[in-house]
């Protein structure tokens, strides 16, 4: 039995979505590209853009943030921000965040026009004679409706307009099996040196795993088998969040049950739910009447879109061409197929389908 302070925990924090970890191993390339590409900023020069690409909880934020935190110590002429896209997904919100930063002061969120306060960001990195570095993290949530071109393009032009300015963007693109291409405007100033994040395979996830159960719990609380277990299920995903999401978990689990080492079933409990923080993370992130479409999709499998558009506009009231922007925002973020398929009006109609389990869906439709 556990008594009521007693806890298998060394160290929870360590087992926190966004903690950034001190042991990380298996990225020296990924690292040393980036590095390499933002050194020139030591020495006054613009650095090179870069295009981070991988799959999800492959470590791409993480690399980030720490080739960050290793320049800062030696580059105090420089600005480093990270952008979290999913939750800043205008190219107003963009930059209020860098102007944030900068002058450590909150922008008024409205009154106020995009290029006013992005001439405010300019003139404040001119007169101090700083250098910007853009981390735009996630920016496939604002390749629909076009934002993620127009912040590329305001941020990667703004020395043509601003003499003297410099400003370097690392694109962080979570690859879900799309792909994403920029404006050929864009394009042509953005020049980045890629660098690629692939899947771990098993030897490096047992490697990270096993580091993270050493600083998270006390020791034995964690038989090998389990552990072993949540390595399986994180190459089975390719996602190591999901492994952390696990121990996180499976110790509380274990908790509840007054135990003091976790079980494999302690695990398989904590999957059920770990497998579908992805899921319901990117359906938090849905405007309301997204998600009353999407809950109609998951109601009704395979749904013809001129039916669906029917019920939807009962609902909500909603005209056809801001019903076709939902559906094609959702089918890029991967939670929609949208074919066109059979006959029906101008011979061909859309049938649309929700890609992960519709109970699944509507569980998290429900949080
Ligand atoms: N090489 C590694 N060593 C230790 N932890 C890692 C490593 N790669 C990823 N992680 C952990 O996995 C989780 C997901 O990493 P993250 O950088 O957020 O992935 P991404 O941005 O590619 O989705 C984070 O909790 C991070 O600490
Ligand atoms: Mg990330």
């Amino acid at each position: 039995m556990l008594l009521w302070d007693e806890t298998l925990f060394k160290n929870g924090e360590v087992l926190e979505l966004d903690y950034v970890p001190e042991y990380f191993a298996h990225r020296d390339s990924q690292m040393q590209a980036l590095k390499f590409s933002l050194k020139p900023a030591m020495r006054g020069m613009r650095p090179v853009n870069c295009l981070v690409k991988g799959p999800p909880g492959t470590g791409k934020t993480t690399a980030v943030l720490k080739v960050f935190s290793e320049m800062k110590e030696h580059a105090g002429n420089v600005v480093f921000v990270k952008v979290n896209c999913q939750m800043d997904s205008t190219r107003f919100a963009v930059v209020s965040r860098i102007y944030e930063k900068l002058v450590n002061i909150k922008p008024p969120t409205s009154g106020i026009a995009f290029r006013k306060l992005f001439d405010k960001v300019i003139k404040q990195l001119v007169d101090s004679n700083k250098i910007l570095v853009v981390a735009l993290d996630d920016i496939n949530y604002l390749f629909h409706e076009g934002h993620a071109d127009e912040i590329m393009y305001s941020l990667l032009r703004a020395h043509e307009q601003y003499p003297g300015v410099k400003i370097a963007v690392i694109a962080i693109i979570s690859d879900v099996g799309i792909s994403h291409h920029f404006d050929p405007r864009v394009g042509s100033v953005f020049l980045p040196e890629e660098v690629e994040f692939l899947r771990y395979d098993a030897n490096e996830i047992r490697d990270i795993v096993t580091n993270r159960i050493q600083h998270a719990f006390y020791q034995d609380v964690v038989p090998d088998e389990v552990c072993e277990r949540v390595v399986e299920y994180v190459d089975l995903t390719g996602d190591l969040r999901v492994g952390i999401d696990l121990l996180r978990r499976s110790g509380l689990n274990a908790e509840r049950r007054a135990s003091r080492k976790i079980s494999l079933e302690d695990v398989e409990k904590a999957y059920e739910a770990s497998r579908l923080i992805y899921l319901c993370r990117s359906i938090r992130s849905l405007a309301e009447h997204e998600k009353t479409l999407l809950g109609l999709i998951a109601k009704e499998n395979n749904m013809q879109a001129g039916e669906l558009y029917k019920s939807f506009h009962e609902i909500t009231g909603l005209g056809y061409t801001r019903f076709y922007e939902i559906i094609g925002k959702m089918s890029d973020s991967q939670l929609l197929d949208a074919d066109f398929s059979g006959k029906g009006m101008r011979g061909r109609t859309r049938v649309i389908k929700p890609r992960y389990e519709p109970q699944d869906i509507l569980k998290c439709l429900e949080q």
